[in-house]
């Protein structure tokens, strides 16, 4: 496993992690989550993912206790949750970062977690009517008091995590020091384009989600969809237009046949080709069963193989032209 820096902090995350969103509780119970988070870690993996919105916070629930039972030292590793959506329907409790949500939040998060403090804390989303000045502040004291070693944000836009440096910078406040944002053959044009000079200029990391696109870019969906995967559970159907889309299809075909002439899978070369961006600090992976965990932890042995060439053809199937096309 290698490990990158995570934005300019000294914290270094191995640049495949895991995550739970909605396998944990909903696939995957505590015993399962145990088998495949050990695999993880056997594999290298230090950083493992959560949100409190995950299962209404039950997701938070089942790793407290796989990491219970595991028993790992704690400085082995990291676990980072985010909060945005809520638990509950109150005025002051649903789709915010306010003080009062932000602090509650983390508690809550602590307690079913079973732990005394999250490595990263992230703001899930943006929120369009607290000032950011309150957030700031909010997840600066979260840190102070020790219930968070840093913070982020995930898919807030790059005017409104510049507008968070500079309040920190400001008034000496803990800054955000990464986004989680998604990011996967399907998805390209945020991370490249508008955060290029959070990059670049701030040094920000990024710990990006969906890098199979939920499992599209497995492969595993060309023949229909299985009824043992993600967009077959309940409540799941609006994944239904993504995996059946003809034209999605046609590119996900067209990558079986360069993973073929490369000897690796479709979901290998797919988070290969994440992990070749040098402005991904880690690729949070997913998985419903120890099997695809194994599969997945093996995609660094093919990023050496992703030559210009390689990108080159890759780009050509997903329909991207080259920069000096587009101009
Ligand atoms: N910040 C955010 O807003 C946000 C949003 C989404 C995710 N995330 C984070 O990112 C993590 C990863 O996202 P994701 O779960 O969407 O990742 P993903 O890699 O796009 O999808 C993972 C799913 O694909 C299938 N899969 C994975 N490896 C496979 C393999 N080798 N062969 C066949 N199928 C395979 C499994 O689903 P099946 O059950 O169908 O087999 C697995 O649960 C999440 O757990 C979460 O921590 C964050």
């Amino acid at each position: 496993m290698n490990y990158r820096h995570l934005g300019r902090t000294g914290i270094r995350v191995s640049e495949l992690s895991f995550g739970s969103w909605i396998t944990f509780k909903n696939q995957v119970d505590v015993k399962d989550a145990v088998e495949i988070m050990a695999a993880a870690y056997d594999a290298g993996v230090n950083f493992f993912d959560n949100a409190e919105a995950y299962a209404s916070g039950k997701s938070e629930e089942v790793m407290g206790e796989a990491l219970k039972k595991l028993k790992w030292r704690r400085g082995s590793y990291l676990v980072t949750t985010k909060i945005f959506w809520g638990l509950h329907g109150g005025v002051n409790e649903r789709n915010t970062l306010n003080r009062k949500r932000l602090i509650e939040g983390i508690n809550g998060s602590l307690e079913r977690l079973q732990l005394e403090y999250v490595d990263v804390i992230y703001c899930h989303r943006p929120d369009k009517t607290t000032p950011i000045e309150e957030t700031v502040w909010a997840m600066h004291n979260i840190i102070e008091w020790g219930k968070a070693f840093y913070w982020g944000t995930s898919e807030w836009d790059a005017d409104e995590i510049v507008a968070a440096l500079e309040i920190a910078e400001k008034h000496h406040l803990h800054k955000p020091v990464t986004e989680q944002p998604e990011y996967n053959l399907f998805e390209r044009q945020r991370f490249e384009k508008q955060y290029a000079r959070l990059f670049k200029d701030y040094g920000y990391g990024s710990t990006t989600f969906s890098p199979l696109a939920s499992g599209m870019l497995t492969g595993k969906y060309l023949n229909g969809i299985p009824e043992d995967s993600r967009a077959a559970l309940k409540g799941y159907d609006w994944l239904h237009d993504d995996v059946t889309d003809k034209d999605r299809l046609a590119k996900v075909g067209a990558l079986q046949s360069i993973a073929n002439e490369l000897g690796c899978t479709v979901s290998q070369l797919s988070l290969a080709w994440v992990l070749k961006n040098p402005n991904v600090s880690t690729v949070i992976t997913g998985a419903s069963r120890v099997e695809q965990l194994h599969e997945n932890m093996n995609a660094a042995e093919v990023a050496p193989k992703l030559t210009s060439d390689v990108l080159e053809k890759i780009d050509e199937a997903f329909g991207v032209k080259k920069e000096e096309e587009e101009e």
